[in-house]
């Protein structure tokens, strides 16, 4: 009788391949035994998990981010507890984080995870405000990339979402006026309302090149685009003199298989001597230790909110997933087991 003998894993595979939208139906609920532990193994009992645009990519070949084929698991980051262990330097009990899976138990090398310091924040808040795809990337986009200085005008899309509202937060913090991109009259409300943002756009029933001419009247000087498409181009349009166009992301192109949408507004860049960088979080571990302990601070003190939509239990999954291609998130979308 091992620990694991008793366990039963519950999981969301992928049935099929998506096209194009994500649907419910592309996924399935299974159940497993769980695996017995290796030397080297930890067993976690997974008690959040992060709902991240990147899944989708994973349901592709080729994609950037390592594929989840037909008939596995879904791809996740996640957060639990350590449930029993084979690994030096966890114990039954200890909190961690990494890529756990669209499952309840996982059982895996503990080099692949790493601890949560709990008395920073509680387990889920090192998936939202502090967690690697969320508040972290939020830190490297704005402090790495888009670097906005006092007085100039911060302009971000998606922002009623995970990345978009803390990197707006940030850019506010750093002095910066800022402006969010949002789909509706609640995100924009949030935004402004909630956030404290200096303006936003409603891009689904504004126009969104005249407002931003409007509360942009000396053009964008950061522009932090989670979005692409469409939007990218507007904003491309309204550059101010050496503009930096931060690309964290490109939702709207995610579910086109071979035919992504890139800027045709790209000679602005020339024309205003701006500069467009794309980056990835994972390429500045270097800045992590500095961006954790600053969210920390933020979380704690109040000066960064972090909305969090919780979706209850592993079955829930599929849906908090096509929440986030549907946009009914307002902030973190995160899956409660
Ligand atoms: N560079 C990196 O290392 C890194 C790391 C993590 C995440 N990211 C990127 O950051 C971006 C935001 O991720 P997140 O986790 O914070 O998601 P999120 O912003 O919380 O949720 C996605 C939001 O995007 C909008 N959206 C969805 N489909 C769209 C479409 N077809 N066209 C336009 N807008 C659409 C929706 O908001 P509206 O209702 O406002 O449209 C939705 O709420 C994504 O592009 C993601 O890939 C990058």
């Amino acid at each position: 009788m091992t620990e694991t003998a008793s366990l039963e894993n519950q999981t969301i595979v992928l049935r099929s391949m998506p096209e194009g939208s994500v649907e419910l139906d592309h996924f399935e609920f299974q159940t497993a035994p769980v695996p017995e532990l290796n030397d080297g193994d930890i067993l976690v009992g997974v008690e959040w998990i992060s709902i991240d645009a990147f899944i989708r990519t994973t349901f592709r070949p080729g994609g950037f981010h390592q594929e989840t084929p037909v008939g596995a698991v879904v791809g996740a980051l996640g957060a639990g507890r350590v449930l029993a262990s084979k690994a030096d330097g966890y114990n039954v009990g200890d909190g961690v984080k990494g890529p756990m899976g669209a499952q309840t138990h996982v059982v895996a090398p503990g080099a692949m995870f790493e601890l949560c310091d709990e008395q920073i924040a509680p387990l889920q808040a090192h998936l939202s405000a502090l967690g690697l795809t969320t508040g972290m990337t939020a830190w490297v986009g704005v402090r790495n990339c888009g670097k906005p200085q006092p007085g100039d005008t911060f302009v971000v899309s998606a922002a009623a979402g995970a990345v978009g509202s803390i990197a707006g937060q940030i850019a506010k913090l750093d002095g910066a006026r800022v402006i969010g991109i949002a789909g509706g009259p609640d995100k924009t409300a949030f935004l402004t309302d909630k956030l404290g943002f200096d303006g936003a756009i409603d891009y689904r029933n504004e126009d969104v090149a005249e407002r931003l001419r409007e509360l942009a009247p000396e053009g964008v000087n950061v522009f932090f685009d989670n979005v692409g498409g469409e939007i990218l181009d507007i904003v491309l349009d309204q550059l101010a003199l050496r503009a930096r166009v931060t690309i964290c992301g490109a939702i709207s192109q995610y579910e086109r298989t071979g035919d992504v949408v890139g800027p045709s507004m790209y000679l602005r860049l020339a024309e205003r001597q701006a500069r467009m960088e794309g980056f990835a979080v994972f390429h500045f571990a270097e800045s992590f230790p500095e961006a954790i302990a600053e969210l920390a601070q933020w979380y704690n003190d109040g000066s960064v909110v972090m909305n969090e939509q919780v979706f209850e239990g592993i079955e829930a999954f599929p849906e908090a997933l096509l929440a986030m291609f549907t946009g009914k998130n307002i902030g973190k979308i995160l899956v409660k087991i």
